[in-house]
């Protein structure tokens, strides 16, 4: 257990039968880039279950938050549903991961592509003053199955406009594009579809991608980054090789390596 911290958990939400969040204590000497990973887990007799989880709070809360999934028979996810406030957990004391600002390129717009759980890494990303210095606007597209895991929905929409280092750049420069697969919603079908067909754009009244000026950061299951990524290249985005080294777009590269 040398390289992880043991943390108390302050606040378990619920947002249906396959996905909650919660929020721990952190560790002082923790330090991460907004968009970075840890391992997390639950200290057994013998060795802890440990599995991958963005930091899906900004860096300068003093807390840490994760967004999870419920897998049913899960190692990890079907007993870590089951926290409560006071529970402890165990995190990886070195976070890392390739879903960071820094490796892109400068430019004016940012395109934030999620499905499912792969919204935790923009959600500190969205929190972040730094990404509105860098961008003139931040477009957050997720896309979910059932309307029920438009999770932060309401967060996104309404309570980040009040936030008191934030809000104003939220309210002005963020668009959010939450679109559902299998239920009727305003916006319905895959992102990738939104992209081909153009009402990703349309909706948003924005114009479409353009390698030019707009970078994009991609988190989803493997077929979807490799599915958005194709549709990037098709646009003439270059992809960022490895981390430090600058490009169009990032991916999670834990997933690809
Ligand atoms: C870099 C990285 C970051 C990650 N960040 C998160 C995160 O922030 N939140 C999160 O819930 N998970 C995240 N995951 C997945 C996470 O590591 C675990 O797989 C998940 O917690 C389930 O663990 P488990 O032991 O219960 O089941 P596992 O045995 O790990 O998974 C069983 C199966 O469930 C499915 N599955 C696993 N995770 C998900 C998911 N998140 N959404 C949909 N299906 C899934 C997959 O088909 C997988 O084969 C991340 C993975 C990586 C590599
Ligand atoms: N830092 C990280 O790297 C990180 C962080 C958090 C989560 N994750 C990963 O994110 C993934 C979340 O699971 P999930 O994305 O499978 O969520 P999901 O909840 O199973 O699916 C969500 C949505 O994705 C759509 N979708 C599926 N395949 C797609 C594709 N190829 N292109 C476009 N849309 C597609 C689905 O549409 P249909 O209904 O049409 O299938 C559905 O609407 C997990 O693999 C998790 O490990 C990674």
């Amino acid at each position: 257990m040398k390289n992880l911290n043991v943390e108390t958990v302050l606040d378990v939400h619920h947002w249906n039968d396959k996905l909650f969040s919660f929020k721990t204590t952190r560790h002082q000497s923790l330090k991460f880039r907004n968009g970075e990973f840890v391992m997390i887990g639950l200290a057994q007799d013998e060795k802890p279950i440990i599995r991958a989880y963005s930091i899906a709070s900004p860096n300068y809360e003093e807390y840490l938050e994760f967004f999870s999934i419920k897998v049913p028979n899960g190692a990890l996810t079907s007993k870590l549903q089951h926290l409560e406030k006071g529970s402890e957990i165990v995190v990886s004391k070195k976070p890392t991961g390739t879903l960071v600002i820094d490796d892109l390129k400068p430019g004016k717009r940012l395109f934030l592509f999620a499905t499912g759980t792969g919204l935790a890494p923009f959600l500190s990303i969205i929190q972040d003053p730094e990404t509105f210095d860098k961008f003139e606007q931040v477009v957050l597209c997720h896309g979910v199955r059932h309307i029920s895991e438009l999770a932060y929905k309401e967060f996104i929409e309404h309570e980040l406009v009040e936030h008191p280092y934030i809000g104003e750049m939220i309210q002005s420069n963020l668009l959010y594009f939450p679109t559902v697969t299998r239920e009727d919603f305003r916006n319905q079908g895959r992102i990738t579809t939104h992209i081909k067909e153009g009402t990703l754009f349309s909706h948003l009244n924005i114009s479409s991608l353009d390698p030019e000026h707009d970078r994009a950061m991609i988190c989803g299951n493997p077929e979807m980054l490799s599915d958005i990524s194709t549709l990037l290249n098709f646009y003439g985005f270059e992809i960022s090789p490895k981390t430090g080294i600058q490009g169009d777009y990032v991916i999670e590269r834990a997933f690809v390596e």
